[in-house]
């Protein structure tokens, strides 16, 4: 074994105690000289070879060493942390990086966007109308007459100027039909308002989107081939419905066209009430009072009609059960999509 030197030893650990500006250089040294393979720990382990006069000496020496150097070096980790604490401003470039988060569109505008995309692909044109409407074209043009308990204020909000907040998209309808000759076949995707109770699957600000095809003998079993197709391309699977009759002043016959509930699988839920089925438009035969007041003859034409409730397409998209999520602004929701 060479001989070993404590005194030149701990004269190059003073050296580079002083030299050293930062804890990656102090980690340095310590592992130079204090580490596994260090060189204090080597003369340590290699004491037994020694005569026992040398390794008293030489251990004591080294043992000495040792000690000063792990408080020198603990010493001087303390300077640097004081130093940085108080520096105003100051970067730690070993420090993990913030996450970015990169935007992202809402799920309902996610939505919209893919069912304009299946009705375009099927021949329909998206058509917009304004939110605040008149109550001519929200109900009267809609064959809704004055004393329908649709115009009662718990269901509408009125404006001061008269005017109203769009109870559904179906005025859109007439608006079209003033400007443009059969045939037709368009959609209206839009935001509507509601004065009414919230609860899992009832907002009162939410989305409709309206349909309305008008032609030569058209019937209702075209409506059903077109939602049905709709449905299987929206979901990208076969998807069951059951029309139920119901009532709207705007359409002769009319129906409910609702959808088993993706969010239970059918079994019952919150999302749908516990009956396994959830209510998803109002359908029907455009009702010829709503094409005259459109200026279309209706001994030549016929059409049919539908109003979706967007937000529950997406609820069942996303299997999402409460349709007020989608209005809670909680970055912890949105950042799902
Ligand atoms: C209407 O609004 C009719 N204008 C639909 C229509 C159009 C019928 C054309 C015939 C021809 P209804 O109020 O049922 O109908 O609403 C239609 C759909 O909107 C409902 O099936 C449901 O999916 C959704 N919806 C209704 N109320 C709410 C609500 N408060 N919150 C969320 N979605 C709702």
């Amino acid at each position: 074994m060479d001989k070993i030197d404590v005194k030149s030893l701990r004269n190059r650990a003073e050296k580079d105690l002083k030299k050293a500006g930062n804890l990656k250089e102090l980690d340095l040294i310590f592992k130079n000289y204090l580490g596994k393979k260090g060189e204090i720990t080597s003369i340590l382990r290699s004491l037994k070879k020694l005569s026992e006069n040398k390794r008293k000496k030489t251990g004591k020496q080294t043992n000495e060493l040792k000690s000063y150097l792990e408080e020198e070096i603990n010493k001087k980790k303390l300077l640097f942390a004081k130093d940085i604490e108080k520096r105003e401003e100051w970067l730690d470039i070993t420090a993990p990086g913030e996450k970015h988060y990169i935007g992202h569109l809402h799920p309902l505008t996610l939505v919209r966007r893919k069912i304009e995309e299946i009705f375009q692909a099927m021949g329909f044109s998206v058509v917009t109308g304004p939110e605040i409407e008149n109550e001519w074209y929200n109900f009267d043009a809609l064959n809704i007459p004055k004393d329908h308990p649709a115009r009662d204020m718990w269901d509408t909000f009125y404006l001061k100027n008269g005017k109203l907040l769009r109870t559904h998209t179906s005025p859109v309808q007439i608006r079209y039909m003033e400007k443009n000759k059969p045939p037709f076949r368009i959609i209206v995707p839009g935001r509507i308002f509601r004065h009414e109770a919230t609860d899992a699957s009832h907002e009162t600000n939410f989305y409709q989107v309206e349909g309305l095809m008008v032609g030569k003998d058209i019937s209702a079993a075209n409506f059903k081939a077109v939602i049905q197709e709709f449905l299987s391309r929206f979901f990208n699977k076969k998807i069951k419905t059951r029309l139920r009759p119901s009532f709207f002043p705007f359409t002769e016959p009319s129906f409910e066209v609702d959808m088993t509930c993706l969010v239970c699988d059918g079994k019952g839920c919150s999302t749908c009430s516990q009956t396994g089925w959830i209510e998803l438009m109002g359908a029907g035969m455009v009702h010829p009072n709503v094409l005259k007041a459109g200026g279309i003859d209706s001994k030549n034409w016929q059409g049919f009609a539908f109003g979706i409730g967007m937000d529950r397409l997406a609820m069942m998209k996303y299997k999402i059960n409460d349709i007020r999520l989608f209005y809670s602004g909680d970055l912890r929701f949105l950042r799902q999509f």
